[in-house]
Order: structure tokens, then C-alpha cells, then sequence
């Protein structure tokens, strides 16, 4: 079952273009939430001030459509609320892959990873990542 990131007032749970849509346990996912879930690879634990190379991966788990009438449109990636990133993608001729070096000063919190489809709404999921000196 498709879960909100934050809960709505208006408790509109079936609408995915309400708030953002996560998944709270993966074993469990539909083809829907595989589709759309942004996995993230990065290193659990970085050195302060050191590059590392993160990557945003929509539809590793299941491929998502790249058609004009549906695809990903963007994936964003912040460290807790901080924005590091984002991709644009255009259908047919991109996948939903971003790759991005990020060097982080110092613990900004999780590694969360956004991206939006057209037809889905917007969807999220983190990582934990450790910054040390
Ligand atoms: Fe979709």
C-alpha cells in the first residue's frame, strides 16, 4: 500500500498526486511502488570534505516507462532539507538515472531522494549516510 511521507489534513491516502508518496516496507511493494520508488546508492559513512558519488535510481526495481504520455519528469536529491541535486529527464531519450558527486561539511541527516511522474505524482525515499571528520 502506497504510504504518505507526511500526513494530510485532508487524509487523501488513494490520491498520489496528494503530498508525496513512499513506500514503508519494500519487501511488500506493488509494481506501482517499484516503479516509482528513487533507490539511492551512496556510502553509509563519507569523510567531511570529501567527494563521494551518489546515485538516484527510478525504476531499479521494476522499469518505469520513458513515453511521452509517461515518464519521470525530475529527480531531486537533498541531505535532510538541503537541496544538493537535481536531473531533468524528457521521454524516449533519457532513463531516470541521475549520478551526482556530493561532499558534505559536515552530519546533514538522511539522503532523501525525490522524483515526479507525470501520471504517479511525487515520490520519496532515503538513506543513511554518515559524515565523519
Ligand atoms: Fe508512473
Amino acid at each position: 500500500m502506497v504510504t504518505k511521507t507526511k500526513e494530510c489534513p485532508q487524509t487523501c491516502v488513494e490520491d498520489l498526486f496528494c503530498g508525496v508518496n513512499t513506500v514503508s516496507d519494500i519487501e511488500q511493494a506493488t509494481d506501482l511502488e517499484k516503479k516509482h520508488l528513487p533507490l539511492i546508492t551512496a556510502p553509509k559513512k563519507v569523510k567531511k570534505g570529501d567527494y563521494f558519488e551518489v546515485t538516484v535510481d527510478v525504476g531499479k526495481l521494476l522499469k518505469h516507462p520513458m513515453e511521452p504520455g509517461h515518464f519521470i519528469q525530475f529527480v531531486e536529491l537533498y541531505a535532510g532539507d538541503t537541496y544538493l541535486a537535481r536531473m531533468d529527464f524528457t521521454a524516449k531519450t533519457t532513463c531516470p538515472i541521475m549520478k551526482v558527486c556530493v561532499c558534505l561539511d559536515h552530519d546533514y541527516g538522511k539522503l532523501r531522494a525525490f522524483e515526479r511522474c507525470n501520471l504517479h505524482g511525487s515520490w520519496e525515499s532515503d538513506t543513511d549516510i554518515q559524515v565523519v571528520e
